[in-house]
């Protein structure tokens, strides 16, 4: 589905993603964790072609749509034009700017269809922002920074809903996260990413168990110590 190989990308001379490989399957939700500036938002970016790499490759097999890390959303556009901007590049198909199929995903998004988004909370905006990449179509989600302000109940509705379109329509969702036991427990698999380069990778159960993860990323305790 996604197959990202060696890649370099550059902010001038400064190095921001050194040869990063990761592979995302068909149907499957991946985590990417890692420190601030590692490079997370920067692989998105470039993943979406917001960037352009120095080198490597990436393969998508199908589409691929962002959430991008802080929403940004249009504040004084209403609910329902911000998520039609999503579906800007898909303007022949019929009904593709229609945003009632994302109510059908997302049905709290209905009733503040002709809200201006800036007047929603952070994690109605976080719906929309997830809505919007949806009108896309894609067949793989990469999200930056799910839970990034989110109070926890509001964060277990979105991640509900992430598992349903995974379930219901075998989207893909790469998961960017902080916070590394949210990214665990909703994908079966995670890379770490570190000063631009996959450091550690593997079944997030792995992963919990490492000390080295435990320490950076589970506030110090290894999932069973946690539990
Ligand atoms: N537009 C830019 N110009 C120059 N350097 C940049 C730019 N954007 C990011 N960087 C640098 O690239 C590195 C990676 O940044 P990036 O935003 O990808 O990290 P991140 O892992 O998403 O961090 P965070 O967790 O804080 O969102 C950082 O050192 C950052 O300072
Ligand atoms: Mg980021």
């Amino acid at each position: 589905m996604l197959e990202v190989t060696d890649l370099v990308v550059r902010y001038g001379n400064a190095t921001a993603l050194d040869g990063v490989s990761l592979q995302v399957g068909e149907g499957e939700m991946v985590a990417l964790v890692g420190p601030n500036g590692a490079g997370k938002s920067t692989l998105v970016n470039t993943l979406s072609g917001i960037l352009r790499p120095v080198s490597g490759s990436i393969e998508v097999d199908g589409r691929l749509a962002q959430v991008p890390e802080g929403r940004q959303l249009f504040p004084d556009l209403s609910v329902a034009d911000n998520l039609r901007l999503g579906a800007w590049r898909s303007r022949r198909r019929a009904g593709a700017r229609d945003p009632r199929r994302i109510y059908e995903i997302l049905p709290d998004l209905e009733r503040m269809a002709k809200q201006p988004a800036g007047t929603l909370s952070g994690g109605q905006q976080q719906m929309v922002a997830v809505g919007r990449a949806l009108m896309a179509d894609p067949d793989i989600l990469a999200v930056d920074e799910l839970s990034l302000g989110l109070a926890p109940l509001v964060v277990a509705d979105l991640v509900r809903h992430l598992r349903e379109l995974n379930a219901s329509r075998g989207t893909a969702v790469l998961l960017i996260e902080q916070n590394a036991r949210l990214a665990f427990d909703l994908c079966e698999r995670a890379y770490v990413l570190e000063s631009g380069t996959i450091t550690m990778s593997g079944s997030s159960a792995e992963l919990s168990r490492s000390d080295a993860v435990a320490r950076a990323y589970l506030g110090g305790l290894t999932d069973s110590e946690a539990s």
